[in-house]
């Protein structure tokens, strides 16, 4: 082994990264010094910037009191606080709360809990999981097999259950035909997932899965006006349930705490991570409407799933203080101004710039798609690597941003998705877009465009 690598097995294999030392609101600061502006949170997780007194005070004062107690025997004040926090008035009808330590974990709780909510009730032919292609819904197992992204799906698909299977996703711009108004499109998208229904037989179904604004595989993807309509209309003729995946999109990120409230209408089940932390734990968390917990505390009366470290308290704890600070400071109204002003100066920016396809989005997640040609939506040769040549020349200029590649398919495309911390302010954007700009020009000169 190299001098030089660690022994910490990290994502690549080749290299070990600097190692960050220090934080300060949207700035990350590396061990030589180097301060890095945080334009997405890591992935889309940092909402409150680093190092925010008031939530590291709320951890110091929990640690100091008690760190871990197993659910097995106790509850604890953090949990119950931020249980009563997030569904304390119901949202949707969403009325408890299951706190796990990420986002794979909750979006498995959600696929156990659906199944064994149509057991209790005596569906057991309740199997199948429609999700859709282009999707990211975490990365064990289950969660795995949930999404739609054929690049991670591709070496474990032996050990994948057939019982998930995929659609079209609501994706306007590479999805929607030229010949189609917006509402064809929902409709078609619409009668596609119908079909589907009736392929694998309605009463067969237990679920359907989505991100409302689709993050990490396809870039910022909001859906058309009435496709979330039209979906939870389909589940409910069908007796099936709606799960909505949050754990990106979520707790604010898109103006709303939550994204369902743009559509109009609600899930049955979600799953939330990122932004409900922060990153100050790890913790995510699945919210179950009140009627499925009843039916299950009528009948087992348990749900039969667990981890080790469920509604750990520190973390709960954490993320309590981290929506605390975030409804006392009214962050969700910077959210939604300042989202706009990104959106209008990614504009300004990458309106004309002749690589760039796409720019969309809400609140403070927004993505640029770059293509090789934006006539035709071509997208550059994937093995060009655009989207790691952004994120390095990127990095080099002192900025941390999301690039990712197959965005069209899960092979090629490549787009740059931003989420900025909640705190950010019109200067820090201005930077973004700045240094995003000159990161996009480098990488693109690397390759001859
Ligand atoms: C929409 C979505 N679902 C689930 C996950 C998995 O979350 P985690 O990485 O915390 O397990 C992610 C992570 O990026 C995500 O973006």
């Amino acid at each position: 082994m190299s001098a030089r690598l660690s022994r910490v097995l990290h994502r690549s294999l080749r290299e070990t990264p600097p190692k960050a030392i220090g934080g300060e609101g949207v700035w990350l600061i590396a061990e030589d010094g180097r301060r890095v502006l945080d334009a997405s949170g890591g992935a889309a997780v940092s909402c409150l910037g680093h190092q925010h007194p008031r939530v590291l005070g709320a951890m110091a004062k929990q640690a100091s009191k008690l760190a871990y107690a197993h659910t097995a025997f106790f509850s604890s004040e953090p949990a119950e606080a931020l249980a009563d926090r997030l569904v304390g008035d119901e949202p949707g009808g969403l009325a408890y709360a299951y706190f796990v330590s990420g986002g794979s974990e909750a979006i498995e709780a959600s696929i156990k809990l659906a199944r064994q909510y149509f057991v209790e009730r005596g569906e057991a032919q309740r199997r199948h999981f429609i999700a859709r292609r282009q999707s990211y819904h975490g990365n064990t197992l289950g969660a795995l097999a949930a999404g739609g992204n054929a690049w991670r799906r591709e070496p474990y698909a032996p050990l994948l259950s057939s019982a998930f299977s995929h659609v079209t996703p609501a994706f306007a711009y590479h999805e929607k035909r030229d010949s189609e108004s917006e509402s064809d499109f929902v409709a078609r998208l619409a009668a596609e997932l119908e079909a589907e229904f009736q392929r694998l037989g309605p009463d067969t179904v237990a679920a359907f899965i989505a991100e409302p604004v689709v993050g990490a595989t396809a870039g910022c993807v909001p859906a058309p006006e009435g496709y979330f309509r039209a979906v939870r209309e389909i589940c409910d003729r069908h007796g099936a349930l709606l799960i909505l995946d949050e754990v990106m999109c979520g707790m604010g990120r898109t103006g709303p705490t939550h994204a369902w409230q743009q559509e109009g209408i609600a899930p049955d089940i979600q799953a939330i991570a990122k932004g409900l932390g922060g990153g100050y734990q790890p913790i995510g968390a699945m919210l179950a409407s009140g009627s499925i917990i009843d039916t299950i505390r009528q009948g087992s009366g348990a749900f039969q799933h667990g981890h080790t470290y469920l509604a750990h308290p520190l973390a709960c704890a954490a993320a309590l203080e981290v929506q605390r600070v975030i409804d006392d400071e009214r962050l969700l109204d910077n959210v939604k101004e300042l989202g706009r002003y990104l959106e209008r100066r990614l504009t300004e920016h990458f309106g004309n710039h002749r690589h760039v396809g796409d720019i969309r989005g809400r609140g403070l997640f927004q993505a640029i798609e770059l293509v090789a040609d934006r006539a035709t939506r071509e997208p550059f040769d994937p093995a060009l690597k655009l989207h790691q040549k952004i994120k390095a020349a990127a990095f080099a200029g002192g900025l941390a941003c999301y690039p990712a590649g197959g965005t069209v398919d899960g092979r090629s495309g490549d787009h740059v998705l931003l989420a900025p911390p909640y705190i950010s302010t019109r200067d820090d954007i201005d930077m973004i877009v700045e240094r995003l700009g000159d990161a996009v020009d480098q990488a693109l000169q690397s390759i001859n465009h």
